[in-house]
């Protein structure tokens, strides 16, 4: 629809940026933390671009002053990060280290000093290793204790000031990764597996939102969900259904379970023709109903287009994550849906689709299906970057992303759409797990790359001061120019 006038931006709208703790942090046996599995995982040759690590990553855990100083100097009011379970209970489970928690004290200090307010991951893909080790991570029902006690623990140390809880980041994306694909730890490529994995994430999302409940926490929250709307590449029904499949498979499967606690029948029907729908217990579905979350948080990167997969069709394909333009090939499901290029979008270097109107098709979709307000959690560019001589960095192609992206979410809210924050991924520049360094995301760079720490110096590109303006006119000077 169009619009005469767009709406403004609410005036208590969250203006922000993110980041995970394995992404920017670094420290990654220092002040107690053990080890996560992504620490372990990351040194098994081959396993990402150019072997790179978050070892040392951005040095955020030294330099996080700095940092928060750059995001005040932005007007940044909100930023959104997550706690390495490591970093507090280094066995996931058992004695905490109080260094882990003082880290984060005095993180979230220093943002409430800088009038930032902290938006708080529980998790963004680092379980710890003890417990791959003791009983397979995701792939136990112990897990959901585990994560329980350790959710628990942070909301009652940090619930007197923050505002803004997200339990799992992109569960879709970890559990897919982690169990089907095989690119993320633990490298498994099991479907059952897979299936039974996501249910105990599910299970423990739930149990975390009820125990934030049962604690009388004041706040909000929800988990962070990868979503890219599905369209089909032409009117042909076949390739209708095969969207339509594409919906149910890769969004309405973790969110009507978030939201409603149950499963989509025409996924679980799907699974148990095929022997792969999990093992539950009875009172699962009650504990599911538990966790119907304040917001639904949305980390948007691109749409999905799709037609119609025969069952001796395309499967899983390449990725691209060398950012050499074209190398990617569409993956899809046999029998469901097959992912297909669209020839109405550019793509970026690693192939991803730009597409601002998939952004506000989203946030519509999800608020009329769930009638839940919208976190945007994540979205951005990545890009490569170039550091001038004199320290620029002249990022038009980020500016241009962004303003079209945050231009989308005001035609949503203009829609009729909830939108209660924004924020862009990321902040500094930052590891990108399979990726290396070289996929840029940030308003900060950060002069580093895949073999050489450098520096670590932090430039503001010019996207930092386009930023600055937008949060400076709550949104106004978006539908100008
Ligand atoms: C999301 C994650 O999948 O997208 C982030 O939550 C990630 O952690 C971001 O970095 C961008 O993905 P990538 O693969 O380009 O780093």
């Amino acid at each position: 629809m169009e619009h005469k006038k767009l709406k403004s931006f609410p005036n208590n709208f969250l203006w922000g940026s993110a980041s995970a703790a394995y992404q920017v942090e670094g420290a990654w046996d220092l002040d107690g933390k053990g080890a996560s599995v992504w620490d372990k995982f990351v040194r098994i040759p081959g396993k990402t671009f150019e072997n790179t690590t978050g070892d040392t990553a951005v040095d955020h855990y030294h330099r996080y002053k700095e940092d928060v100083a750059l995001m005040a100097e932005q007007g940044l009011t909100a930023y959104r990060f997550s706690i390495a379970w490591s970093r507090i209970f280094p066995n996931g489970s058992g004695a905490i280290n109080q260094a882990g928690l003082q880290f984060y004290d005095n993180l979230i200090n220093e943002l409430i000093k800088h009038n930032i307010k902290p938006v708080v991951t529980l998790y963004h893909w680092d379980i710890p290793q003890a417990l791959q080790d003791a009983y397979g991570g995701w792939e136990s029902r112990k897990v959901v204790a585990d994560f329980t006690h350790y959710a628990e623990t942070v909301f009652k140390h940090y619930g007197d000031r923050v505002q803004y809880w997200v339990t799992l980041n992109e569960q879709n994306v970890f559990i897919g990764h982690g169990y089907k694909t095989a690119l993320h730890p633990p490298g498994v490529a099991d479907e059952k597996r897979m299936y039974q994995a996501n249910h105990h994430a599910n299970l423990a999302n739930a149990a975390a939102i009820s125990a934030f409940r049962a604690l009388g926490i004041p706040g909000k929250i929800g988990p962070s969900f990868a979503y890219g709307p599905n369209y089909a590449i032409n009117a042909d029904p076949k390739n209708v259904l095969a969207a339509e499949n594409a919906e149910e498979f890769g969004a309405h499967f973790w969110m009507d379970v978030y939201v409603r606690g149950e499963y989509p029948p025409l996924v679980w029907n799907w699974l148990e023709e095929r022997g792969l729908a999990p093992e539950t217990h009875p009172e699962d579905t009650e504990l599911l109903k538990q966790g119907r979350p304040d917001f639904m948080g949305v980390n948007y990167y691109r749409s999905m287009t799709n037609a119609f997969n025969p069952l001796d069709g395309v499967g899983i394909q390449a990725m691209n994550t060398n950012g050499k333009k074209d190398s990617a090939k569409y993956s899809g499901e046999p029998g469901v849906y097959r992912h297909v290029c669209n020839e109405f979008l550019e793509k970026t270097n690693w192939d991803w689709d730009i597409d601002p109107t998939g952004l506000r098709i989203g946030l519509r979709r999800i608020a009329s299906r769930y009638q839940l307000p919208v976190m945007i959690t994540e979205n951005g560019l990545g890009e490569y970057d170039t550091l001038t001589d004199s320290g620029e960095v002249n990022d038009d192609h980020r500016i241009a992303y962004l303003h079209d992206h945050a231009l989308a979410i005001q035609q949503a809210i203009t829609d009729g759409v909830d939108v209660i924050g924004y924020c862009t991924w990321s902040f500094t520049d930052l590891l990108s797990w399979l990726n290396g360094y070289q996929k840029r995301y940030g308003f900060v760079y950060i002069d580093r790359d895949e073999q050489n720490e450098k520096s670590l110096t932090r430039y503001k590109k010019k996207s930092f001061y386009w930023y600055k303006e937008v949060i400076a006119s709550n949104g106004e000077i978006l539908s100008k120019g």
